[in-house]
């Protein structure tokens, strides 16, 4: 039997209705176990005595964290590259939080010269350093750049930087041990691999460098654990969940404009995202542990090659020329 053209519009109107239908209800049920899966650091523990250095905190996760150690009463330190920025975010962190030891010192990560010059400073100022938070990360999407010490620029800012500054501040940090290393890493880790070959990529793909310097940061997290073993300095890396920060801000358009629907749609809150930087930090159901990978404020696996000790070990080595380690800097 034939069907009508009636017929047919209206299993037409029917099959849209269901596809669409079903598309919405995956849409969010998807957004309920992001909801559902966060994870939040509900440590009460204060911090008035210490002082805490987080890294890149103009925005994102990074203000987040900073304003979490802030209500908490820490000293707050907070390391970046754009010092106006940074101060009239001060200004408002110590508005909100009523907490006036917050400072701002300058740091751009992609330098070594700027690393060396802030761990200066705070070796100079500091009496005591207990929260080391590495967040400042930067993502190259289609251009390839260098740093001024020849480093490919995505890796001197996630790794190399981090790297020499954890060098140069070590000291301080066994001074007032307890105290703890953060390090942000990120899930996107196990779209890569690090090349032993090439430490210093200056002509990869620069996107496909920001999983490689994310790779990075966990094989040296879980080397320096290792490393300081038996100090009371532990050293542990996460993923803070795909968040709605800054991070994104370099990818073009027209990738962007899907991409930001995204972002809008799913990712968490910069706030939802600091929390498992805060949990590491601050929280006691965590002291003492050291060299693993946590989400969503829980301990998480890692995949073997990431974990490789052999690897963490060369990659060490070859990291401590790259940074331009002295005989006379401190050894991990
Ligand atoms: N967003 C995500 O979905 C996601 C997922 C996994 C991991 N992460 C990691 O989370 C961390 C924080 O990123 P975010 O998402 O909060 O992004 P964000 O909003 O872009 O924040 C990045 C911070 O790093 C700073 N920074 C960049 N280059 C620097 C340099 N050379 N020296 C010093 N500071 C520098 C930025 O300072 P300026 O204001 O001067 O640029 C900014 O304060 C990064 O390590 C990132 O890899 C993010």
């Amino acid at each position: 039997m034939m069907l009508s053209w009636v017929s047919w519009t209206a299993l037409f109107i029917l099959l849209v209705a269901v596809v669409l239908g079903s598309a919405i209800f995956l849409l969010l049920a998807l957004r309920l176990y992001v909801y559902l899966s966060l994870g939040v650091c509900k440590s009460k523990s204060k911090m008035n005595g210490k002082t805490a250095i987080i890294t890149g905190c103009t925005s994102g996760i990074g203000k987040e964290t900073a304003r979490d150690f802030a209500k908490r009463g820490a000293r707050v330190i907070m390391a970046c590259r754009n010092v106006q920025n940074a101060n009239k975010i001060k200004d408002e962190l110590i508005k909100e939080t009523g907490n006036e030891n917050i400072v701002v010192r300058k740091l751009d990560l992609s330098s070594l010269q700027s690393v060396r010059e802030f761990a200066k400073q705070i070796n100079n100022e500091e009496k005591s350093l207990d929260v080391l938070v590495h967040n400042a990360g930067t993502a190259e999407t289609f251009t390839k750049k260098v740093s001024e010490d020849g480093l490919e620029l995505t890796m001197a800012t996630n790794h190399y930087g981090p790297f020499l500054l954890t060098h140069l501040l070590i000291d301080l940090l066994k001074k007032s041990a307890p105290s703890r290393i953060v390090v942000v890493a990120s899930e996107l880790y196990r779209l890569s691999t690090l090349n032993l070959e090439n430490p210093n990529p200056v002509d990869t793909f620069p996107a496909y460098l920001y999983y490689v310097s994310k790779y990075a940061n966990i094989v040296f997290t879980l080397e320096l654990a290792r490393r300081l073993e038996g100090t009371n300095v532990t050293a542990n890396c996460l993923h803070p969940g795909m968040i709605d920060s800054g991070i994104w801000r370099s990818v073009p358009a027209p990738l962007s404009w899907g991409l930001s629907i995204i972002i809008k749609s799913f990712f968490k809150s910069p706030e939802q995202g600091a929390q498992t930087s805060i949990y590491l930090a601050v929280s006691d159901e965590v002291a003492g542990v050291s060299g693993k990978y946590f989400l969503d404020c829980h301990e998480s696996w890692l995949s073997s090659g990431v974990s490789d000790a052999a690897k963490g070990k060369k990659f060490w080595e070859l990291s401590e020329g790259l940074a331009k380690l002295q005989p006379s800097d401190p050894k991990i």
